[in-house]
């Protein structure tokens, strides 16, 4: 497995892969994924094995001190292996270089997976964000310091 950055021809296998991590409604659209890579300061990464793409992250330097983490999924087979550890480190490094001093991200209340990883990551719930994904299910707002 290695991580490099982000290209276009990767677009459609993150499409593909975002599309199996999370439910319907939630998953992105190709337009809503299209246009994250047209917003100021981001940057992206993924995680390729010879089958191909297995992850990829999506992060934004906002101002002159934040970083969110727009996205950061992993393939099911291949979870539990240190992949996401790796993307968000690769992430969270570009994101400190880029002057970042903390991070914030949203995540379902519900996935505990992955409330889990980024408590594990360093991450602390800074509150509960009511009807976040599609105005029914409710988000934890969490942040890290870098
Ligand atoms: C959350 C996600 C990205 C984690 O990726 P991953 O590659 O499986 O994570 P890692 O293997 O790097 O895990 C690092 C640590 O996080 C914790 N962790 C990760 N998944 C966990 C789980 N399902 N249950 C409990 N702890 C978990 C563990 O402490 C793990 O270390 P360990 O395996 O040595 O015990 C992955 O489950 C995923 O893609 N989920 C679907 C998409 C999603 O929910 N993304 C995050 C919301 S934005």
């Amino acid at each position: 497995m290695r991580v490099r950055e982000f290209e276009a021809s990767d677009f459609e296998a993150a499409y593909r892969l975002d599309q199996t991590c999370y439910p319907p409604g939630i998953a992105y659209s190709r337009f809503a994924l299209r246009e994250f890579f047209r917003l100021p300061g981001v940057c992206a990464w993924v995680a390729e094995e010879e089958g191909g793409l297995v992850g990829f992250v999506i992060v934004r330097r906002i101002g002159s001190d934040r970083g969110h983490v727009i996205t950061l999924d992993v393939r099911q087979d291949r979870r539990r292996q240190g992949i996401g550890r790796a993307l968000l480190q690769t992430a969270e490094r570009w994101l400190a270089q880029q002057g970042a001093r903390r991070v914030r991200l949203e995540t379902a209340v519900e996935n505990q997976a992955a409330v889990t990883f980024w408590q594990r990551m360093g991450y602390e719930t800074l509150g509960v964000l009511p009807g976040y994904y599609l105005d029914r299910l409710d988000a934890y707002r969490m942040e890290k310091r870098l």
